[in-house]
């Protein structure tokens, strides 16, 4: 059985981030399903089409990462024939030998319930906004209003909002540094190899 780590979380909470190390210590192979609902989002056209002939080319966009695509992945998002196309693509890569991490909003609710660890990672409002802000050069204050649209939509909407799995732990980085969440993670990963 392949192991599966299940990380889910709001908006720059530092999900993406703790993915990609737990992916690296462990060897493991990493998706991180926003890219999937941001190219769906920035293909343009009918979004339920997109999601259904997205390709690597798609995936592979330079202004996936931008505010904008963040806020048109979040309004695609609330579509449940979009997500319905993601659905087999995330869950045959979650059984990737020997192991994968998949991050996003309803991996351990929906894509991945049996996970073997569901991690959410959250922090303070304030402390998501500074971080974005600083990683794309923005003010600190239009983003925590672009964050916190984006994350009440992520979590009001009816099919898979973001929302802890009853058996996730919770991970609060707000006065953790990078170094300090990563080993939090990896210590909870340890501990359910065990
Ligand atoms: O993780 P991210 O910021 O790149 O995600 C962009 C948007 O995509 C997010 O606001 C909501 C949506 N999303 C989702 O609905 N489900 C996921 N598993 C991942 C992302």
């Amino acid at each position: 059985m392949p192991f599966i780590i299940a990380i889910d979380g709001p908006a720059a909470s530092g999900k993406g981030t703790i993915a990609r190390a737990l992916a690296a210590h462990f060897g493991f192979h990493h998706l991180d399903t926003g890219l999937l609902y941001r190219a769906t989002g920035a293909k343009g056209g009918d979004p339920v089409l997109a999601a259904q002939t997205l390709d690597a080319g798609d995936l592979a966009r330079s202004d996936l990462r931008s505010a904008q695509a963040g806020q048109a992945a979040s309004r695609v998002a609330t579509i449940p024939e979009v997500r319905a196309a993601l659905v087999d693509f995330q869950r045959r890569f979650a059984t990737r030998e020997p192991g994968a991490v998949l991050d996003g909003r309803d991996i351990g609710t929906v894509i991945c319930p049996d996970a073997a660890i569901k991690l959410y990672v959250t922090a303070s409002d304030q402390v998501r906004a500074a971080r974005r802000a600083a990683e794309l050069g923005a003010d600190p204050a239009q983003m925590l209003a672009e964050l916190q649209e984006r994350d009440r939509r992520d979590s009001e909407r009816a099919t898979a909002p973001l929302k802890p799995a009853d058996d996730a732990v919770v991970l609060d980085t707000s006065d953790l540094t990078i170094a300090e969440a990563i080993a939090r993670a990896i210590a909870q990963v340890d501990r359910a190899r065990a």
